[in-house]
């Protein structure tokens, strides 16, 4: 088996099943929804889709939570409708990731169900089990928080003990340190490539290792549950054990990682993951998910410059600006209004993409970015329906009721719900989605947004990502080339303009952050020849000559 590596030429399409379409009137997208979506995935020209999980689960994180590796969602359909839509991307050279969610399971999963019924349970040590501290035995194990907040333990009365949870108390985390569990997840892994998946999304891999005997850490325990002792060990156990037997790809969340770590998660000799999803750009932009700051893009650039130089020729990233747990890009880089100015709306969802996918790495875009979607509005605490945001919620009203606004305020900026509203295919019933009321509010804005007036609409976003992507497929400068920011325009904090360069071939990238002109010198695209390979506006002269960019204005050159 040679390993192609083609994660390197891969733009890949994220597909939350649950709102992206329903074929069967039950107000939640499904596979067979998605089956009825292929071609338009073909069209777009992606050639990777990543699934969110589809997995059996009771849906307390919307299938974060896993019951059965094995099977299909009862909402989402059959295994034998899986395959079909399998079948169908592979026929359309679109190859499949799966989220592989493995650092907890469900509480409904069998091993958990075995696990709490007794100490000496065979499944007792697929979880983490402790006593609780105190005379009476009911205090917390330990100082940990939970990643949706509150403590990561769960008293549990059948045995008075304690489990560790670092999601919601339905997602018992697993003891990696048991070798069974490891082997476990190596099976349901190979099960999953056997029957044609061609990678895997690893749901928060950083997390899988803890610091033995679980002692308290700082920063609610970060530090004893990130990156930990045996994460190497075990990324790269699974490599040999099974993925390197398979021309697949895998990508890790990896909260909290750095440029230094990232390396070693990524770097090809290392046998670990082939690249991660970094943080540092969204928490450029906002404390822990939940504490929205203001958007300063001058951090925003030199994150990702950071990243750039840092893996360069030394491991991998992967580029994103959106996914299911973060806001819609123009609502959160651009503005937050939701009665923005459509024309800007436009602009800017175009020039946030060049920003991003023309460095160096894989790229993703989430279903509804590539025609400008938008946050949800949310009109009062019960249009939430996500657990994080609805434990933020009680958590404000049971300990700082007067926090109630401001929590509401921030969850309006960064709630995950933003980016989980229902696709918007149509200015139809429910946008289209479904016939019926679907699980979470359409956004009002779907008759203006949506994927059937911008097919119609030459100048729509979705044209735009289609050329964008077929300008980036195959082209080596950007998949090789060296990135760098012309001097004096790396300290702006209104333009961002980056070069990439292959064997004296140049990318060039010029974008404006900006609702207004800014000045800006086109002699930075050179004197020789060059060619606009993309841009947002009419390019009616020479861009050497430009002496300003026009609102949100992006360009990408090739110039010899
Ligand atoms: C990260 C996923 O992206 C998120 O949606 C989920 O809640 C957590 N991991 C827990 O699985």
């Amino acid at each position: 088996m040679v390993k192609t590596n083609w994660f390197k030429d891969a733009f890949i399409y994220q597909i939350y099943p649950r709102s992206f379409k329903d074929s069967n009137g039950d107000g939640i997208g499904d596979i067979r929804g998605i089956i009825s979506k292929l071609d338009y995935l073909g069209d777009l020209g992606v050639n990777a889709v990543w699934l969110s999980p589809c997995y059996k689960s009771p849906n307390d994180d919307n299938g974060y939570d896993i019951s059965d590796y094995r099977d299909i969602m009862d909402e989402f359909g059959t295994l034998e409708d899986w395959k079909e839509m399998t079948d169908g991307l592979h026929k359309r050279g679109i190859k499949l990731i799966m989220d592989l969610v493995v650092n907890h399971t469900s509480d409904e999963h069998k091993w958990f169900r075995e696990s709490k019924k007794s100490k000496d349970n065979p499944y007792r040590d697929y979880y983490f089990w402790r006593k609780g501290r105190g005379k009476d035995g009911k205090k917390p194990p330990n100082n940990w928080i939970s990643r949706f907040g509150g403590s990561v333990w769960k008293y549990d009365e059948t045995t008075g003990e304690f489990y560790l949870h670092l999601f919601s108390p339905k997602q018992p985390d697993l003891n990696w340190d048991n070798p069974k569990v490891r082997e476990e997840v190596r099976d349901l892994v190979k099960y999953w490539l056997d029957l044609g998946v061609d990678g895997f999304r690893c749901d928060v891999i950083t997390y899988i290792s803890k610091v033995p005997g679980l002692p308290n850490g700082k920063l609610g325990g970060d530090d004893m549950f990130t990156h930990g002792p045996n994460i190497h060990k075990y990324l790269r156990e699974l490599n040999d054990g099974i993925l390197s037997k398979y021309d697949c790809m895998t990508v890790g969340e990896a909260a909290g990682v750095t440029v230094e770590q990232a390396i070693l998660y990524t770097g090809a000799e290392r046998r670990e993951l082939d690249t991660v999803f970094q943080f540092e750009q969204v928490a450029a932009n906002a404390f822990f998910q939940v504490v929205p700051r203001k958007i300063n893009y001058l951090k925003t650039k030199r994150v990702f410059a950071k990243w750039q130089r840092g893996l360069y020729q030394k491991g991998w990233n992967s580029l994103y600006l959106e996914n299911h747990d973060q806001p819609r890009c123009v609502s959160r880089y651009i503005t937050d209004n939701p009665d923005m100015d459509n024309n800007f709306r436009k602009l800017s969802a175009k020039m946030l993409a060049v920003a991003v996918y023309f460095q160096q790495g894989t790229p993703y875009v989430y279903q509804g970015q590539e025609i400008g979607m938008t946050n949800l509005k949310f009109r009062d605490e019960n249009d939430h329906s996500d657990v994080m945001s609805k434990n933020i919620l009680r958590l404000v009203k049971k300990y700082a009721p007067f926090l109630k606004g401001y929590a509401m305020n921030a969850l309006q900026k960064v709630g995950r719900d933003n980016a989980r509203s229902p696709m918007q295919w149509s200015a139809d019933k429910n946008a289209g989605f479904s016939d019926v009321e679907p699980w979470l509010r359409v956004n009002g804005n779907y008759k203006e947004i949506n994927v059937a007036e911008a097919l119609s609409d030459p100048d729509s976003v979705l044209n735009f990502f289609k050329k964008l992507i077929a300008v980036r497929k195959g082209n080596e400068v950007v998949r090789d080339g060296t990135y760098s920011e012309p001097p004096r325009y790396e300290n702006s904090r209104d333009l961002y303009v980056y070069e990439r360069e292959l064997n004296s071939k140049k990318i060039i990238v010029a974008c404006n952050f900006r609702g207004k002109n800014i000045d800006f010198d086109g002699s930075v695209f050179g004197s020789g020849e060059s060619e606009v390979l993309l841009s947002n506006y009419k390019i009616e002269k020479n861009p050497a000559e430009l002496r300003s960019l026009r609102p949100f204005e992006c360009l990408v050159l090739r110039a010899e």
